[in-house]
């Protein structure tokens, strides 16, 4: 007998006919004759979930993305069929599924436009090589469709034309083509027609996306196992497709104030001497500096929780007294544990049985900084439990203020692939599974654990953590950074295009390696890309430290200077960026818009790629070439205010803005008002006696927001927060400012100190909650700012 050894290729299969239907409140089940079932859930009028199983069963229903307090309910549903098809409506979409193969379109129920359609709509392929399926699904594009989201991919806004892979990877010194890189953040948004929806294809196995890369009118993404599992996110601004995907997956609590500051950081800061001397330099030249980071050679033998005694004989001395300065420490941790018998987390963790192990049973071994390390598999509560109580010591007792996750890709050195194979266990929260699903949300886990670690330890104060991997979700522990990225201009871009990506993905909380991470950058460069990161929500110089030095007096004193200007600018910012940071964790809203984001129904901001508003109201536009004297923007539509010389630009065209190396292109949106502190050079230091706003004159109306709290602390959650709204309207001859102000909390100072942009009138009359005020009793100096104390309602400035 002659065996065949060459299996059988059966190519693409299909769902067949509907055979029934059944309805179970917000799920609907249909059930093909080939045992194909779809599960569509209907979580909110704009939100549907689809679900699809080959083999007539679904497995466990488990994500570690979706956030168990994401909005859930609608205001209407209806479901009601014809010989062609069934028809689901809610008050936001109408979706159609075909009796005859499953496939869907949904439109928008007002005005009943297409907004999305499968093509082939779910198929899949049996891989015998990976021994299940891969499932896939594909769209029909739109015409003009765009594309944006997916997390960290360093290429172009615009997804449009690219294929891109989803697989959580150290990549060191990474190019704008390189994918995948560190992150798995399987989201995209799409923008057609002025209407936007989203896709959040929530497997965590290897996926793809292309779009229109293989198939100019087709967009699809795939899987190599697990379920097709797919949200759908109407907007139809893009806005609301991003916050909803941000419900979906969670949002973090309030950082402490002092992790919106300066953060400095080097491979690596030791002894402690040359940690001081790096401090003592920041408050000699007067940069403000709130965060010091300790990268791996504090630990002994880079074992995670221990120190080296010889460079840090004293930590928790040292610790305070850096603390006493008002320097918060960071310090790494990284997963890998070192095999040794004498290192007690390694044999805590053996003992326990915490350690990832190969499929055969094996513990699985891979070489780290350390060298030969086993790794917990974080995927377990217990091990969770086990690392959060790792941190007693770091943090209640040492005083450490922030923890830094690194490597948790998994990376593994001098191995293909450059992370664990494919076949190590992981329980996946008693979901039993192998690498190739438990891979992209390995780092996420880890962080989850080191958050909740953070949060016991350094209770009643906030938790700070930052992350190198990521997938969907893990914004509701962390921050994060881009990871090692180079010292080029190319990389200045790379860096503005991914952290408005990630913003765009539900991930605000981000940051380059500010100057680059490999090679180095000259002074130019530099200045230029702290002008950058300081417009970013968090902001980290950092270094591999193998070539010069990258802090702010490295190089010349031009550079010191503008460096420190542009530092002192965030200090200043810090309630702005805060207020930012609230409505993010509250409403969210993404702390940074790409223009797209910002106004969508102008076609000119689809590809632009360098400005972006920063909050609700700064448009911030970074220079990313060398001996530049200014650059050629975007300015979007509306009115907006040169920051530094508060000429009034009418935007909706490309123009020229001069922009020496001590400036760069900065607006605000007319109508604004921006809070401002006094520079500090830590959080803290100074008490506020006085609010700076400064108030943009706008023909016609516009809306500001100031959140303010403790700064750290929980009390904010208990009502404790003190947020205004600021409503502006103007015409030729007035000025009327309403505030409402919400919340238990008295902020500090007692007066607000009014600076009055762009007035088209000379003040003649100041009325303050309907009583005029003589001009002589107001602090009022003539060059249009004036003092007044905080509690009114309402002020009309006359002319
Ligand atoms: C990795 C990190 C980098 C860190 C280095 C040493 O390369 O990405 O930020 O400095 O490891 O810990």
């Amino acid at each position: 007998m002659i065996l065949n050894t060459q299996l059988e290729y059966k190519g693409d299969l299909f769902p067949a006919t509907i055979k029934t239907y059944k309805k179970d409140v917000d799920v609907l089940h249909f059930s093909t004759t080939n045992n194909v079932i779809l599960q569509l859930t209907v979580l909110r009028d704009s939100v549907l979930r689809f679900r699809y199983t080959t083999v007539g069963k679904f497995e466990n229903d488990f994500s570690y993305a979706i956030d168990e307090n994401a909005s859930r309910g609608y205001n209407h549903l209806e479901i009601s069929d014809d010989d062609e098809k069934y028809i689901v409506t809610t008050s936001k979409l109408i979706c159609h599924i075909y009796k005859s193969d499953l496939r869907k379109s949904i439109f928008d129920a007002k005005d009943k436009s297409l907004i999305c359609e499968d093509e082939k709509g779910f198929h899949w392929e049996e891989s015998y090589e990976l021994g299940g399926d891969i499932v896939k699904m594909s769209k029909a594009a739109q015409n003009g469709e765009s594309y944006y989201g997916l997390g960290d991919k360093p290429n172009h806004l615009n997804l449009k034309g690219k294929r891109f892979e989803n697989w959580a990877t150290d990549s060191y010194a990474y190019g704008k083509d390189t994918d995948p890189i560190y992150k798995a953040i399987p989201f995209y948004t799409a923008l057609h027609d002025n209407k936007s929806y989203g896709i959040f294809f929530d497997n965590t196995f290897k996926t793809y996306f292309d779009f229109c890369h293989e198939r100019r009118n087709v967009t699809s993404f795939w899987a190599q196992g697990g379920e097709m599992n797919y949200y759908f996110i109407y907007g139809p601004k893009m806005i609301d497709v991003v916050s909803n995907y941000t419900d979906l997956t969670g949002t973090p609590e309030l950082p402490p104030l002092w992790a919106l500051g300066y953060h400095q950081c080097k491979w690596s800061y030791y002894p402690e001497s040359n940690v001081k001397e790096i401090t003592s330099k920041f408050r000699e030249l007067n940069i403000p500096c709130d965060a010091i980071y300790l990268d791996i050679d504090y630990m002994d033998g880079f074992r995670c929780f221990t120190w080296n005694k010889d460079y840090f004989p004293d930590p928790k001395r040292m610790v305070k007294e850096l603390a006493d300065d008002g320097f918060k420490t960071v310090a790494i941790i990284d997963p890998g544990i070192k095999i040794d018998m004498d290192y007690d987390v390694f044999r805590e963790g053996l003992e326990k049985d915490y350690f990832c192990k190969r499929a055969d049973g094996p513990y699985m071994k891979g070489k780290v900084w350390p060298g030969e390390c086993y790794f917990p598999d974080f995927t377990r509560p217990e091990v969770r439990k086990w690392w959060a109580g790792l941190f007693k010591e770091l943090i209640e007792d040492i005083g450490v203020k922030g923890v830094w996750n690194d490597m948790n890709e998994p990376a593994v050195m001098d191995v293909p692939g450059k992370t664990f194979p494919n076949d190590v266990r992981h329980d996946y929260d008693g979901n039993p599974c192998s690498h190739r699903k438990a891979h992209n949300i390995y780092g996420m886990q880890m962080a989850r654990a080191t958050y909740h670690g953070l949060k016991k330890f350094n209770y009643p104060k906030r938790p700070f953590v930052i992350t190198r991997s990521a997938y969907s979700g893990t914004q509701r522990y962390t921050s994060t950074w881009m990871g090692d990225n180079v010292a080029s201009w190319e990389h200045l871009q790379i860096a503005n295009i991914q952290a408005q990506r990630l913003a765009l993905s539900g991930f605000s909380f981000a940051g380059s390696d500010i100057g680059g991470f490999a090679e180095q950058p000259n002074g130019e460069l530099y200045a230029r890309w702290i002008q950058l990161g300081v417009f970013h929500p968090f902001c980290r110089t950092h270094s591999s430290g193998d070539h010069g030095d990258q802090e702010p007096w490295a190089f010349d004193d031009d550079i010191t200077n503008i460096v420190r200007k542009f530092i002192e600018i965030r200090y200043q910012l810090l309630p702005y960026l805060y207020t930012a940071f609230h409505q993010y964790s509250q409403d969210n809203v993404p702390m940074l818009k790409s223009l797209v984001l910002f106004d969508q129904d102008d076609s000119q901001t689809h590809y632009r790629t360098d400005e972006f508003v920063c909050g609700n109201q700064l448009l911030i536009c970074p220079v990313n070439e060398p001996n530049a004297k200014g650059r050629r923007m975007y300015i979007p539509k509306g009115e907006w205010y040169n920051f530094w010389t508060n000429e009034l630009v009418l935007g909706g065209k490309e123009t020229w803005v001069d922009a020496d190396l001590d400036s760069m292109p900065i607006f605000v949106k007319a109508g604004a008002i921006i809070p401002k502190y006094p520079v500090q050079q830590y959080v803290g230091e100074k008490s506020i006696d006085e609010l700076t706003l400064d108030v943009y004159y706008k023909h016609g109306k516009e809306d500001s927001e100031l959140y303010e709290d403790a700064n750290d602390g929980f009390d904010y959650k208990k009502g404790r927060y003190s947020l205004r709204k600021f409503n502006l309207s103007g015409n030729d001859n007035k000025l009327v400012i309403r505030i409402h102000k919400r919340g238990k909390y008295e902020t500090p100072y007692e007066t607000f100190k009014f600076n009055l942009i762009g007035l088209p009138f000379k003040v003649k009359s100041i009325k303050v909650d309907n009583e005029y005020i003589d001009l002589k009793d107001v602090k009022f100096n003539g060059d249009n700012s004036l003092v007044l104390s905080k509690g009114f309602t309402n002020l009309q400035i006359k002319g």
